[in-house]
């Protein structure tokens, strides 16, 4: 069934090349050789970083599987270029697309602030129920660093994506929704000014307790050891507080038999964790900003909700190298967009100076979600040592000593030339009688 072609249908009078469908089974992908996968631009430099980004992909693909496997990418359409063609931001056939195929890439859309429309990205989240946005953290050797041991820091954020201040329930100051909500307030015996507007803060236990179970399953997955759950709880209790206490009853009712807690740790194992557990701790999100500066290496999976996993994605880019290199992912149970974490660069767009290596790197988690790790593994090694030899766009090199700035589409071809098959695996020898 997975093989199944899809009918010659049109998304934004876009023909749907010849490829199948990622079909979903419990929440996960199953991948079909010839997977078709819609592509949004961008803004600004969006359309410069998505080129790059497809072509390392797709030579990272062939290296792996020759013709066996590769991608039909399928162009959607959302921000300007939308508005421009379509005359509507965010098309219904791109929402079509992205259900129907399950798994898209985006470059950044941009968004104006403090009025006019919601923000596209935060849109798409609400609608496809994107409830895990995911930003892996690692240092690639040669980046400039503000820090003396980037390396320390390798750490994989899961901010829950739905809920918290970004569920969109806000109110203008003096608008019917302000007026009415003031009026409970004080009958409830708090103290709002008239001239007030406001926002609300969600948290389910639902929404809490799923991604706090994602962090946990990509720690037993990845063979990760410490597990922090990161929360401003000592002054939000009913939400944030909540969270904290929603996520520890998961990992002892669903993982007890895989964790220890912190205050376990000492009283029972003497301090060290035992062979194959994952430490499950929590950090007040104050202290996890210091902490993560200081003592970085002690960190390796953080869940958190969506406010705190904003600003603490941002600051530990920051530690290795900044947002141009950040990938992200906004995964679903039955749909997943993998994004640049920077915005469209308005300053440098169609200068074809931007670094591809956000979109890129978002790209080959892309590549480690649809299980084809080779591929990965190809594109990875070929960025390390892009980056190793200070081939790299300005923005990196005008930090380092003796780099070359490569243009984004040179820079695309300097790490094409250095991607490499990997070595074939050696049969295991058959035991003899
Ligand atoms: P920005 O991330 O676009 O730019 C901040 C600075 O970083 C600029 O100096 C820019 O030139 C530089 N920069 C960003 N990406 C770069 C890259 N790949 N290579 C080299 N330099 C890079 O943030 P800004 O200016 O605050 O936002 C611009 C627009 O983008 C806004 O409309 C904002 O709403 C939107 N935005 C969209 C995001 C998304 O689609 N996920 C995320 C963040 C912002």
């Amino acid at each position: 069934m997975n093989d199944q072609p899809v009918s010659a249908r049109t998304y934004n009078n876009v023909v749907v090349p010849t490829g199948e469908k990622v079909l979903f089974q419990d929440g996960d992908p199953v991948t079909p050789n010839h997977p078709i996968i819609p592509f949004i631009e961008g803004d600004g430099i969006g359309p410069e970083i998505s080129d790059a980004t497809r072509l390392i992909l797709d030579k990272a693909v062939s290296l792996a599987y020759g013709p066996d496997r590769s991608i039909a990418w399928l162009e959607i359409f959302a921000g300007d270029k939308a508005k421009e063609t379509f005359g509507k931001a965010l098309p219904d056939d791109t929402l079509e697309a992205i259900r129907d195929f399950g798994v898209a890439i985006k470059g950044p859309l941009g968004t104006p602030t403090g009025g006019g429309m919601r923000s596209l990205n935060v849109t798409l989240r609400q609608h496809f129920d994107l409830y895990r946005c995911v930003r892996p953290v690692r240092y690639f050797s040669g980046v400039p660093s503000v820090v003396k041991r980037p390396k320390d820091l390798d750490v994989v954020i899961f901010r829950e994506n739905t809920e918290d201040v970004y569920a969109g329930i806000e109110f203008k100051m003096g608008s019917e929704g302000a007026v009415r909500l003031i009026e409970v307030l004080k009958e409830l015996g708090t103290i709002v000014r008239d001239d007030t507007g406001i926002g609300i803060k969600i948290q389910s236990k639902f929404g809490a307790q799923r991604i706090v179970r994602a962090a946990l399953d990509y720690a037993v997955a990845h063979g990760r050891t410490v597990v922090t759950i990161v929360h401003k709880g000592n002054i939000q209790k009913f939400t944030e507080g909540a969270f904290l206490e929603w996520g520890l009853e998961v990992a002892r009712d669903e993982f007890g038999d895989k964790v220890v807690f912190e205050d376990d740790l000492w009283s029972k194992h003497g301090g060290n964790l035992p062979e194959g557990k994952i430490l499950v701790n929590s950090r007040i999100a104050d202290a996890m900003f210091f902490e993560l500066l200081t003592k970085s290496s002690k960190f390796s999976v953080i869940a958190t909700m969506n406010l705190n996993g904003d600003y603490l994605s941002d600051a530990a880019a920051a530690q290795v190298g900044g947002l141009g290199i950040a990938p992200g992912a906004n995964i679903g149970d039955a749909c997943a967009i993998f994004e640049a974490t920077h915005g469209t660069a308005p300053d440098i767009a169609g200068k074809g100076i931007a670094n591809p290596c956000s979109l890129l790197l978002s790209g080959v988690m892309m590549l480690e979600y649809l299980g084809w790790n080779e591929a990965a593994t190809i594109a990875v090694k070929a960025i390390e040592k892009t980056i190793r030899a200070k081939t790299v766009t300005g923005d990196l090199a005008r930090f380092m000593t003796n780099a070359t700035a490569l243009g984004t589409s040179d820079f695309a071809n300097a790490v094409v030339g250095n991607m490499k098959a990997l070595p074939k695996r050696r049969k295991p020898v058959k035991s003899g009688k």
